[in-house]
């Protein structure tokens, strides 16, 4: 049985000139949207109290587990405004599965897909006027889901909440689309064999934290992780990364302890679909430097929800730079960003039917 939503507008909106301040200039998860969905979870009870209510600050008992076991999991998703005015999302049913098996694994209660898709449509429904459009703006979606039982015995939570919050979003890196240099870490990792690598789940993203202190002071947009070993490719600090070789094969990290990336898999399936030829394996890091050096691999991306698909010029270490920080944005880069973003705007044929009308 599906969930009914009880709706509590916001009687103190934003005022419109702050909004249209907000949307002409969105920048990247600073600002949000009038209304939030909650729905609560109990072990006897299951999913109930589903609700949009006004945005706001959540009260929470300082012994709530979430703050101290990081019992928490999210996604990332976006809804873009057409020209037509229409909104729409891309591949949420992705999203809805993926945080199902990341709940699996925090020992979080699984979420029913249509009661995900249906909370991320309460919302946009709502809050439509805060979908931007125009340029590569999006309304940015958080769903999350967090342990609120208080109690601080380590076991899984017996009180759970998901929430989906919404954001106006523009570009993630502040120089927009323009190729970064990334980092390479070479003494943390993100995820070891059989953690929690592959769930998107904030524990995650705090470990990445201080190795992107340590990449962005040395001009860096970004980190990269490499595996156990120091030996293969795993993933960067919030995005996938793709190499291009000069052939026209894109390959990408196969691996059970990085995240499993909607924008990631999008793209290689519209690279597929041009004719490329797509491997996903262990790629190591000498195949990279390597390939930069001979001249057979040249190209690299990063991908994500909020980072699209963003050219890597160069990545750095300590004792090397492989590939070029000034290099421009490479034609296979270039060409598979214009084809995703051109077909979530509805400016392009959606042959897999991803956009969902919402
Ligand atoms: C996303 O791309 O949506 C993420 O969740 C990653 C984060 C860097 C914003």
């Amino acid at each position: 049985m599906t969930l009914e939503f009880a709706l509590t507008r916001n009687e103190q909106p934003a005022a419109d000139d702050v909004r249209q301040g907000v949307l002409d200039e969105p920048g990247f998860g600073r600002h949000f949207t009038d209304h939030m969905v909650s729905i609560d979870w109990t072990a006897e009870g299951g999913w109930q109290n589903a609700r949009v209510e006004p945005y706001g600050p959540l009260q929470m008992d300082p012994a709530s587990a979430v703050l101290h076991y990081g019992q928490e999991i999210f996604e990332g998703m976006k809804a873009y405004r057409r020209a037509d005015g229409s909104v729409w999302t891309f591949r949420p049913d992705q999203n809805a599965q993926r945080m199902q098996r990341s709940a699996a694994r925090l020992a979080l209660p699984q979420l029913p897909e249509q009661d995900f898709l249906e909370a991320v449509r309460q919302l946009v429904e709502v809050d439509e006027a805060w979908v931007p459009s125009g340029g590569e703006n999006s309304l940015y979606l958080r769903p999350f889901m967090i342990a609120n039982e208080v109690f601080l015995g380590v076991r899984a939570a017996q009180t759970v909440r998901f929430m989906v919050i919404a954001s106006p979003a523009g570009p993630y890196f502040a120089g927009g689309v323009k190729p970064v240099s990334i980092w390479l870490s070479r003494e943390y990792n993100r995820a070891g064999k059989g953690g929690t690598g592959a769930a998107k789940c904030g524990g995650n993203y705090a470990a990445s934290l201080l190795p992107t202190q340590l990449a962005v002071a040395q001009g860096c947009a970004q980190v990269l992780f490499l595996n156990e070993e120091g030996t293969d490719l795993e993933e960067l600090g919030g995005m996938n990364v793709v190499l291009v070789k000069s052939d026209g094969t894109l390959i990408t990290p196969d691996s059970d302890s990085i995240l499993d990336g909607v924008t990631r898999n999008s793209l290689l399936q519209l690279a597929e679909d041009a004719g490329h030829r797509v491997e996903r394996r262990p790629v190591t890091l000498a195949e990279w430097r390597d390939g930069v050096a001979d001249g057979s691999i040249t190209e690299a991306f990063a991908c994500g929800t909020a980072a699209v698909l963003t050219p890597i010029a160069a990545l750095k270490s300590t004792d090397e730079v492989i590939g070029d920080p000034d290099a421009p944005a490479g034609p296979v880069a270039t060409a598979l960003r214009a084809q995703l973003t051109d077909l979530q705007y509805g400016r392009a044929e959606d042959p897999h039917g991803w956009m969902v009308q919402l």
